[in-house]
């Protein structure tokens, strides 16, 4: 009897102390990375809570379940520890921001920040977002096999390669203006790197009888990581000449980065060039 009275009491208690946390609780509200962050670069990522009236709290850092850094305040003032392997600026971080430098591949995938009260409520709560890696080659796709004339040829076959890319580089071929087709495509095995990047390479056989009654054949390739990647180069086959109808080959190779909106922070510089070389 008595222990039935002592259980109700706690079931009171309970509620009680349920009722007041919803007046005073913690709330993450967001928990910011970038979108993809570069292998190796710095990253901060940012935990966006409100803490009503707690003044003792602790934020904490996961990385799937694993603890990463974390920070105890007390009355505005913070003890910061460092655990497990990221590689944690100390100085940068604090209870609301961390600073990874040197970002490995391994980081990819869900950071939480977990911000939890002191006692008797230990208000609480974790948010979550996902974090991508990537490595960009620094040159983009390369064209192989533009021969020096284009003399009586046919037919041509060119390769298209993406060097060293996490995840690994997609290749797409446009021929004046127009995705290639399946049937034209030579699409070579992959190539893994021990550092775990990957060598893309996709050839394209290109007819030139019927095509060449127009000036030039415009062939373009794209290379692609992510949703954040784009860079091309094209080369253009030209007819040179009008008596014999000899042809010859001029090559424009233009690369260009087009960065969508949420890739920015990570490319400060928009690259566009071109270079033309002319055979003769
Ligand atoms: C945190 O979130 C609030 C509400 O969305 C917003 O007004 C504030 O700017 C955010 N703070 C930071 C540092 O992003
Ligand atoms: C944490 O550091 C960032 C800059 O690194 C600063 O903007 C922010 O106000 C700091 N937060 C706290 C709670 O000190
Ligand atoms: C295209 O690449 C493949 C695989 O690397 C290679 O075997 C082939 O010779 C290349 N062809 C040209 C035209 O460069
Ligand atoms: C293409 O031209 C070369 C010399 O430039 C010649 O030897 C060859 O027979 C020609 N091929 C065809 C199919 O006309
Ligand atoms: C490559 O991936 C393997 C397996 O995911 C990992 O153990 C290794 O550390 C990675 N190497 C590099 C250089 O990122």
């Amino acid at each position: 009897m008595r222990n039935k009275n002592y259980n109700n009491l706690l079931v009171l208690l309970a509620i009680l102390l349920n009722g007041a946390s919803v007046f005073s609780e913690i709330k993450v509200l967001e928990v910011k990375v970038p979108p993809v962050a570069t292998r190796g670069a710095e990253v901060t990522f940012l935990c966006n809570y409100t803490l009503n009236d707690e003044s003792h709290y602790a934020t904490r850092w996961f990385f799937r379940e694993e603890l990463v850094f974390q920070v105890r305040s007390v009355a505005g003032r913070e003890k910061k520890e460092i655990k497990g392997t990221f590689s944690v600026e100390l100085e940068k971080s604090n209870s609301t921001n961390l600073v990874l430098n040197d970002v490995p591949l391994g980081a990819a995938g869900p950071w939480s920040c977990d911000v939890i009260g002191s006692p008797p409520r230990f208000s609480r709560d974790v948010s979550s977002t996902i974090l991508q890696v990537a490595v960009f080659p620094l040159n983009g796709p390369v064209i192989t096999g533009v021969p020096v004339r284009l003399g009586n040829l046919t037919s041509l076959t060119l390769n298209c390669t993406l060097e060293r890319a996490f995840p690994p580089g997609l290749i797409h071929w446009k021929v004046n203006g127009m995705n290639a087709v399946d049937d034209d495509l030579v699409v070579y095995p992959p190539i893994e790197h021990p550092d775990n990047t990957t060598t893309t390479t996709v050839g394209i056989n290109v007819k030139l009888d019927s095509p060449l009654r127009s000036p030039s054949i415009k062939i373009k390739c794209i290379g692609q990581i992510l949703d954040c990647y784009w860079k091309t180069k094209e080369v253009v086959l030209k007819r040179q000449g009008i008596v014999n109808e000899d042809m010859g080959v001029s090559t424009a190779f233009s690369i260009s980065a087009g960065i969508p909106t949420r890739c920015l922070p990570y490319f400060f510089s928009f690259i566009f060039f071109v270079i033309l070389i002319s055979f003769y």
